[in-house]
């Protein structure tokens, strides 16, 4: 089989960054069209320069990386400095990309190459708010029946949220943008908290990843170690949990992963909920399913997959 092609919609972030170093290192299974940087974790500006830096990590400068939307379609930004630091990618001492922005608008760039690749071979992987597929779907919507899926990380359920009780942070940051995409009829792959919250990096696996013994492996082991204070104060969790790199991990292997085909919509009224991810787990609606609502992985498989494949960078 041919890689498979997909576009990584990201807000780096240092799980962004393993998810997309994962993605980068697997050739054989992804080809990674571009990165599109958007607005989420920090703004535009830095987002679109980790991008780059991390694409410099890997030693792939022909990636190209575009700089997206730089704020929520209906709202002011909200940001997360206080888990990612001031960068947004914290932690290792990392230099300035050299490698230039591509021309053009990352929404731009998602509309061409959907329009100018087969119908159905291109899967979009967002990682952050979900602002530039939004934005590209309502500019073009004849590209929406192009798009083979989206798999995405976002939303919780039973784990309710991490930036509000209720709302998980990608969702929340642009809840109407997301309403788009749910409701957009493109197969959805979703990776809540419910997953990403067992996909812990506990020391014995952060350890694996700096001995790797290479610039990418070490890179990563002090992203994580700068990553983790927060979510270990907060959960009291023995890591920090990988949320990004669950996508790119399921394109890779998706039997690690388990969940459920079901509705999904989001709340975008309520003040209280704004934001949350109204999964109908137990098919209580007559709504129809729209997304794999992901509920569980194999953490050993996952970590030993991400071990082997950072090793190759
Ligand atoms: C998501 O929000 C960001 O902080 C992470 O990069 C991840 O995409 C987790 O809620
Ligand atoms: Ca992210």
């Amino acid at each position: 089989m041919p890689p498979r092609k997909i576009i990584i919609d990201t807000d780096p972030g240092q799980d962004d960054a393993v998810a997309i170093l994962l993605a980068l290192a697997s050739p054989d299974e992804i080809e990674v069209l571009g990165i599109t940087a958007v607005a989420g974790n920090v703004p535009l500006e830095l987002t679109a320069k980790n991008a780059r830096i991390v694409c410099e990590l890997a030693g792939r400068t022909d990636v190209p990386v575009y700089a997206g939307c730089d704020r929520p379609l209906n709202r002011a930004l909200i940001t997360a400095e206080h888990v990612h630091g001031k960068t947004g990618l914290d932690g290792p001492d990392l230099p300035d990309p050299q490698m230039p922005l591509s021309d053009g608008h990352a929404v731009d760039f998602i509309i061409e190459t959907l329009r100018a690749e087969e119908p159905g071979t291109v899967t979009l992987c967002p990682l952050g708010p979900l602002t530039n597929i939004a934005t590209a779907f309502r500019k073009a919507p004849d590209i929406v029946d192009r798009v083979q899926g989206i798999v995405l990380m976002g939303g919780a359920y039973f784990e309710v949220g991490n930036i509000t009780p209720t709302a998980e942070f990608n969702i929340h940051v642009d809840p109407e943008a997301a309403d788009i995409v749910f409701k957009s009829g493109v197969q959805l792959v979703v990776m809540p908290l419910d997953v990403t919250h067992k996909a812990l990096v506990t020391k014995p696996r952060n350890d694996a990843f700096r001995a790797i013994g290479s610039n990418v492996g070490i890179a990563v082991a002090e992203m994580t170690d700068f990553f983790e204070r927060f979510d270990k104060e907060k959960y009291g969790s023995t890591g920090a949990p990988l949320h990004d790199p669950c996508v790119t991990a399921y394109l890779i292997r998706p039997e690690l992963f388990t969940g459920r085909f079901v509705n999904v919509e989001i709340e975008i009224q309520s003040e209280l909920t704004l934001g949350m991810t109204v999964a109908d787990w137990w098919g209580v609606t007559d709504r129809s399913p729209n997304a794999l609502f992901v509920g569980e992985v194999d953490a050993d498989g996952f970590f030993a997959l991400l071990t082997e494949r950072l090793a190759r960078l």
